[in-house]
């Protein structure tokens, strides 16, 4: 099972082990991370699955769609390493990524 490093608004890391398949926001959620909305259910409609990824990962992430694109547009907290984790399914390769939640909208 690869590793998930999630920080949360408080700053505080957590190590969580992921589940491959299922996408970043799924293993968020599915670790008690309330502060994670992700209202919409992962449909890319929403941007309450903010979160900013470690840059050491960005070149493995999938591209970036131009819905996920003007969703991320609409957070103040948007930044180069901004990405909504519903867009993001989780595998191994992905071991030992780090995303930290962003601010609440
Ligand atoms: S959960 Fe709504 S955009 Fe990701």
């Amino acid at each position: 099972m690869p590793k998930l490093i999630v920080v949360n608004r408080d700053g505080e890391e957590h190590e969580v082990e992921a589940e491959s398949g299922l996408t970043v926001m799924e293993n968020i959620r599915d670790n008690g991370f309330d502060e994670l909305l992700a209202l919409c259910g992962g449909c890319c409609s929403c941007a309450t699955c903010h979160v900013h990824v470690d840059p050491a990962f960005k070149a493995m992430l999938p591209p970036m769609s131009e819905d996920e694109d003007d969703l991320l547009d609409s957070s103040d907290d948007r930044d180069e390493h901004s990405r909504l984790s519903c867009q993001i399914p989780m595998r191994d390769e992905l071991d030992g990524l780090k995303v930290r939640i962003a601010e609440e909208d």
